[in-house]
């Protein structure tokens, strides 16, 4: 379509939305999903199915995104802690001068508008990090992070989900946030 640039080799679902000003290269696109205008999808990135990806969103290289997730706009994920321009000769980097760390978003979280998602993160199912967030650390399922960094807001209906294994995650970045 007119103004989107979408790679031969993209990998996209059934009735996958995308709107105008996006570019796409060797990434992978589940059903159902949308993509806003003047996103862009590196190549060896997953985005699930039924996802809404906001305009102006940057999902890079060792970028997997699980089903049913939100991503607000303007979100930015990072895959090189320390980048340089040039290599130890003096010319640019290329592919062979770095490696690419990766990010894991699990079902059915939210990533809010203008957040930056650190490399070597998993963001848990349900979660949901608040607007202009910079998340640097693994976050539970089903609690809400915020700030810069993003720290433990409160918990999603937590009790209604009596699921040990959550609740012994949830401790462990309780215990860690106060220092018990
Ligand atoms: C994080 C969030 C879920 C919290 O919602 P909430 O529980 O209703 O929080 P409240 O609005 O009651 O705010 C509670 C406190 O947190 C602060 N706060 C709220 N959101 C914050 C954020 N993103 N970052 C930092 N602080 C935040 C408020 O200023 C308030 O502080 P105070 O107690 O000192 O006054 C929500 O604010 C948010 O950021 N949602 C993401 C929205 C978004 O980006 N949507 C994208 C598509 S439009």
């Amino acid at each position: 379509m007119e103004f989107q640039s979408i790679a031969a080799d993209v990998k996209l679902g059934e009735n996958v939305k995308i709107h105008k000003f996006v570019n796409l290269y060797g990434c992978e696109v589940g059903d159902n999903t949308k993509i806003g205008v003047f996103v862009e999808i590196q190549k060896n990135a997953r985005v699930g199915k039924n996802c809404k990806i906001s305009s102006h969103t940057f999902i890079c290289e060792g970028v997997t995104i699980e089903d049913n997730v939100f991503i607000g706009h303007s979100v930015v994920f990072i895959n090189d802690m320390y980048p340089r321009a040039t290599n130890g000769n003096g010319g640019l980097q290329t592919e062979k001068d770095w490696k690419v760390e990766r990010i894991l978003v699990k079902k059915g979280a939210s990533i809010g508008s203008n957040c930056t998602i650190l490399s070597n993160v998993v963001i848990g199912e349900n979660a949901i990090i608040g607007a202009g967030s910079v998340v640097t650390k693994d976050v539970p399922p089903n609690v809400i992070v915020a700030g810069n960094p993003a720290r433990f807001f409160r918990t999603i209906d937590f009790l209604s989900q009596p699921d040990v294994n959550e609740q012994y995650v949830l401790y462990e970045f309780l215990k860690e946030r106060i220092k018990v």
